[in-house]
């Protein structure tokens, strides 16, 4: 029986206090969502209650809207079954991962475990439940090493990826392949994001790593507000215009935008579709640095480190079928991308604990 409130247009999003799905989550209120987030806070911080996560409790600020909230894990099968019996979803929207690539290779196992076996559990509950409308947060990792650019979505997958978190979003990918073929009535949609960074335009949410941060712009963002010292670039002898590895940068709400904009083929059944989210091009490890440096007015110290065990030279994606299948295209450029970062960082030097 569903719970009172819910329509037919009621969303679960799960890893929704987290970096992703908490810009998720804005963007499904503004567009008139009822939203059911869970999260199992592996990644995020409690609010003052101890109860919600402070991610959402902005996120409710910024909309003016309510969205329900449950401490649930993936792993918890019986949890999950519960949800499903409380309420009624139009469709879900699959965040929840661990996603630390240095950290996979360290910890495989529960990696595999909190990524696959987590989303085997989603899906039999949400099976059991007839909520067949499924959206997949993947990764353009699954292309491994690029054989040309840009990477459109016919672009082989699952060779030359070379740490197990990838390996989990491309596992979980051919879950869902073989899900849907196995049954017609499902309609799946996996999103491969390129490199997600930015906040949103307020600088009340944004991505807050737990420890020293593992991806370039979040590091960046800690070097000029000072909390940390200075930026090791991996690497400057990559085949690129100037030595250092080139990525595909899409701004956190244009991300966003692009789940709101795949709900919409929900209305007609399709199977299953495939869409790159980036923006088409891509910037250098220190044209990422200069601008930074240019929208925050602060300077980034940077020393040149050898490479990183497993990156590429370039990684760009091709966006056009997001483009003419659901009318999504990124509307922020790099000085947005860091502009709102910056808002953020310096607003929240701590992140979520830097106070309310
Ligand atoms: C970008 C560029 C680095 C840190 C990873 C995952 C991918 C996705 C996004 C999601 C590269 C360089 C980085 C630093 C640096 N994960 N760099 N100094 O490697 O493209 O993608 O994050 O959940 O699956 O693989 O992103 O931000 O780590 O690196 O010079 O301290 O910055 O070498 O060229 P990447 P990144």
């Amino acid at each position: 029986m569903a719970a009172s409130g819910d329509h037919g247009r009621l969303v679960l999003v799960t890893g929704g206090a987290g970096y992703v799905g908490s810009h998720c989550i804005l963007e499904l209120l503004n567009a008139g969502f009822d939203v059911v987030a869970v999260d199992n806070f592996a990644n995020a911080m409690a609010d003052d209650t101890g109860k919600l996560p402070e991610s959402l409790k902005r996120v409710e600020a910024l909309t003016d809207k309510k969205c329900t909230f449950y401490q649930v894990d993936m792993l918890d099968a019986a949890q999950l079954k519960n949800l499903f019996q409380k309420h009624s979803f139009f469709c879900i929207i699959h965040c929840a991962a661990l996603k630390a690539v240095g950290e996979s290779a360290a910890i495989p196992l529960a990696y595999y475990k909190n990524n696959v076996t987590g989303t085997l559990n989603l899906l039999e509950a949400a099976n059991a439940a007839g909520v067949k409308r499924f959206v997949f947060s993947s990764s353009a990792t699954v292309y491994g090493t690029p054989q040309y650019l840009p990477i459109d979505e016919k672009h082989p997958v699952g060779v030359g990826i070379t740490n197990p978190y990838g390996r989990t979003k491309h596992m979980v990918e051919e879950i869902l392949q073989d899900l849907q073929k196995s049954d017609d009535t499902w309609d799946i949609i996996i999103l491969r994001y390129f490199n997600p960074v930015g906040s949103h335009e307020s600088g009340r949410i944004g991505e807050d790593p737990q420890g020293p941060p593992n991806n370039l712009m979040p590091f960046v963002a800690q070097v000029a507000v000072g909390r940390l010292a200075e930026l090791k670039v991996f690497g400057s002898d990559y085949d690129t215009p100037d030595g250092t590895g080139v990525r595909d940068y899409v701004h956190v709400v244009d991300l966003a935008k692009g789940h709101v904009a795949a709900l919409k083929i929900f209305d007609k059944h399709f199977g299953l579709k495939i869409y790159n989210l980036g923006t088409g091009r891509g910037y250098s490890v220190l044209e990422m640095v200069s601008a930074f440096e240019k929208a925050s007015g602060q300077p980034v110290k940077y020393q040149i480190v050898p490479r990183r065990g497993g990156d590429v030279a370039t990684c760009y994606g091709d966006p056009s079928v997001a483009e003419k299948e659901l009318g999504w295209k990124c509307q922020k450029n790099l000085d947005d991308m860091c502009r709102d970062l910056w808002r953020w960082q310096s607003q929240n030097p701590k992140g979520f604990s830097s106070g309310k």
